[in-house]
């Protein structure tokens, strides 16, 4: 057909056709198209919508790629608490539970066996068979809506398959990267002079933390589903309704059995033990749950999980070698930290050669003596732990390891003030790790949000040299960053050099650029002054009003600040009486960097928007956190998601279209941000 003769039924047309393919692919794990065939569908698609956005479908494909920015992710109420499961190692446990619900339940029932992905969980909500919320579990009562980034996720359909299901339900499951797009990842991290991912389940969980809905589009995340919430399913069992799951188009994984008996439990449990080596991803257990739901409520809940299911987690592996040094290891904020070097053993997979033994009482604990048989495990946890010393294989002459007492960055004596297990070096000013581990902090994201200088460039920079103290940053320039390089030593021992891309240059400076936007109160966090978190740097960014008044202030004047106590002013004091920070105040105050609070932005101003509730979305002139506070000093509220509560939907650009959809189909008014600070204006 002539593309343009009927735009809207080929838009219609494609999105439907791709999200089969989508659907064959991820959830039925049978491709129907080859990926040059998809992409040519995708790309005709994408110009259509171009030249039709009226059109676009709130399900279309092309949505998945991202576009929209969070600059910070809202915390949401969970509707039904996200509860967590018991554990268990044993198979001894596993008869004690069936034997508890065998006391409850008098009838026949069975079990279904799933596997336990080790990733991030998340509930989706569903109103209308379209997606309308994600949340992470958070605390459990409350999580963070992460909506925009889960869009991005493939297996996470955007528009239900038929219309059999409830118009408002959730479903959990958990957010996973498999290992391939792990290693690329970190590949790519590494090439750019970044800290790679510890493992799969922090890189997901990083991921979906991302501002920029592209990158998180970038990282091929994956989504299992395995609970279906409410009551108002026609289903009766957990089989049906992860099957009517996957109906629905969720991918539920193919990886789940009904069992009748506890033997059937057991043998679903060792297949995995050893099928899950040849996993994509990782699993780190399997669940089992009663299948008929009637009886969830019969067994009920205690605080924390369902008495209906628990978790079998796989054994630690649990290896022996030998202690050949014990290392010690200064932290970003000079905490020390002692690391055991082992003769290399294979262990879970990977090959072990150092392990934490965290502070001087745990190695105390162990009673460690020079070149001692060291029993090492490998749980959950990513760094391998000594659990034992074989006492029997020690040397009688053997000494005991004794803790430094020196710092072996700097050689500054350590101190260890009472009642705390590490050891510090006081010298943080001067001490390498420390000087990082303040330039960190201060790019860090609640301070000064320069995303773009993750760890490993911080690291590159300070080693080149180019960059000691903060005030350094600001006077990169393009010729002193591109091609930078740095050289990295991998575990096999090789190294190899990698240098700053060009384009990662040009983000570097933008962001230092806008970084002289960043209001006092969070430059003044990002000092680094002990004892000055978020809320302090508020607090004294609000009284003392500019850095001059805060640097002059005596011990007195700090008190008199609501919840500032003694420690606090004497680290002020102590901060602001060093000329070196003067220093960089002064040549930070020269760029351009905010040391005068620009308004009070809890005062409030006015009562024009009381009883008016605003959903914000999409990108703004500022920081969305500044026009929600806005909303709040005049008297209104914001929420998360559309509803017929809602008054107005500010949008911002680059709105996702199916929030437009909604305040449509809502009548709810849609205003821009110049409307709205209109409607504020004579009350500013
Ligand atoms: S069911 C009320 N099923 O493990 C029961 N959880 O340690 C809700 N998990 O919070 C959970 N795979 O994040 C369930 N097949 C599975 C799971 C699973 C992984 C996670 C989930 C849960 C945690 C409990």
């Amino acid at each position: 057909m002539n593309l343009f003769d009927h735009p809207k039924q080929r838009i219609e047309q494609l999105t439907e056709q791709l999200n089969q393919h989508n659907y064959n692919y991820y959830v039925l794990d049978k491709p129907t198209t080859s990926d040059f065939e998809f992409d040519a569908l995708l790309q005709e698609l994408a110009l259509l919508e171009k030249a039709y956005p009226d059109y676009v479908l709130p399900n279309s494909p092309t949505l998945r790629v991202g576009g929209e920015i969070t600059k910070s992710f809202q915390t949401v109420e969970h509707r039904y608490p996200m509860l967590s499961l018991g554990n268990t190692y044993s198979f001894e446990d596993l008869k004690d539970f069936d034997e508890r619900i065998k006391k409850l339940v008098t009838r026949d029932f069975s079990y279904i066996c799933e596997l336990k992905y080790d990733g991030v969980a998340i509930g989706l909500r569903y109103e209308n068979g379209l997606l309308t919320q994600a949340v992470t579990r958070g605390d459990g009562i409350k999580g963070d809506d992460v909506t925009t980034n889960v869009k991005t996720i493939q297996t996470v359909p955007l528009k239900l398959k038929g219309n059999d299901f409830p118009a408002d339900f959730e479903i959990r499951g958990e957010i996973m990267m498999s290992h391939k797009s792990f290693e690329n990842l970190n590949k790519l991290r590494e090439e750019d002079g970044e800290e790679p991912f510890a493992n799969p389940r922090n890189a997901a969980s990083g991921s979906l933390k991302l501002q920029d809905s592209r990158e998180v589009a970038k990282r091929k995340l994956d989504c299992f589903l395995y609970f279906l919430l409410g009551d108002e399913w026609k289903e009766k069992t957990h089989e049906e309704r992860l099957n009517k799951a996957q109906t629905m188009g969720f991918n539920t994984g193919h990886y789940f059995q009904k069992c009748t008996t506890l033997d059937e439990v057991f043998n679903f449990i060792k297949t995995w033990d050893v099928k899950r080596k040849k996993l994509p991803f990782d699993i780190d257990g399997i669940v089992i749950k009663v299948n008929e739901i009637d009886l969830w409520e019969t067994l009920g809940y205690t605080a924390k999980s369902p008495r209906w299911a628990i978790a079998y987690k796989f054994k630690a592996e649990r290896v022996e070698t030998k202690l050949e040094s014990v290392s010690y290891q200064v932290g970003r904020t000079g905490s020390v930290t002692p690391v055991a070097n082992l003769t290399p053993v294979k262990l879970a997979g990977t090959t072990v050669k150092r392990a934490s033994l965290h502070n001087a009482d745990i190695m105390e604990k162990l009673d460690l003596h020079e070149f001692d048989t060291v029993f090492v495990e490998k749980g959950g946890e990513i760094i391998p732990k000594i659990v034992g010393v074989d006492i029997n294989k020690r040397d009688g002459f053997a000494n005991k390891i004794q803790f430094i007492t020196i710092c072996p960055e700097c050689q500054t004596p350590l101190i260890r003030t009472d009642g705390e297990a590490n050891h510090y070096c006081p010298n943080e000013d001067h001490c390498p790790p420390q000087i990082k581990g303040k330039l960190e902090h201060f790019i860090s994201r609640k301070a000064m949000g320069l995303d773009s200088l993750g760890e490993g460039k911080i690291e590159m920079l300070y080693d080149s040299g180019l960059v000691n103290t903060v005030a350094d940053l600001f006077d990169l320039t393009r010729d002193k960053l591109f091609g930078l390089e740095k050289i990295i030593v991998g575990e096999d021992g090789k190294s190899k050099i990698i240098s700053l891309r060009e384009k990662s240059a040009e983000n570097i400076l933008n962001a230092l650029e806008q970084a002289k936007t960043v209001p006092f109160e969070r430059v003044l966090y990002a000092l680094g002054i002990r004892f000055v978190g978020e809320t302090v740097a508020k607090k004294l960014a609000r009284h003392f009003k500019n850095i001059q008044n805060l640097s002059k202030a005596t011990k007195e004047e700090l008190l008199d600040v609501d919840e500032i106590g003694e420690k606090i002013a004497d680290s002020v004091l102590l901060y602001f009486s060093k000329s070196e920070h003067l220093e960089v105040i002064k040549r930070l105050v020269n760029k351009g960097l905010q040391f005068e609070i620009q308004e009070d932005l809890s005062a409030p101003k006015s009562t024009v928007l009381e009883g008016k509730t605003f959903v914000v979305s999409g990108v703004f002139s500022k920081p969305r956190d500044e026009i929600k506070a806005l909303i709040e000093q005049h008297g209104g509220k914001h929420t998360s998601s559309i509803s017929s509560q809602t008054s107005y939907l500010l949008a911002g650009d680059k709105i996702g279209p199916e929030k437009l959809k909604k305040a449509e189909k809502l009548h709810i008014p849609i205003i821009s941000e110049s409307e709205f600070l209109t409607m504020i204006k004579s009350n500013v």
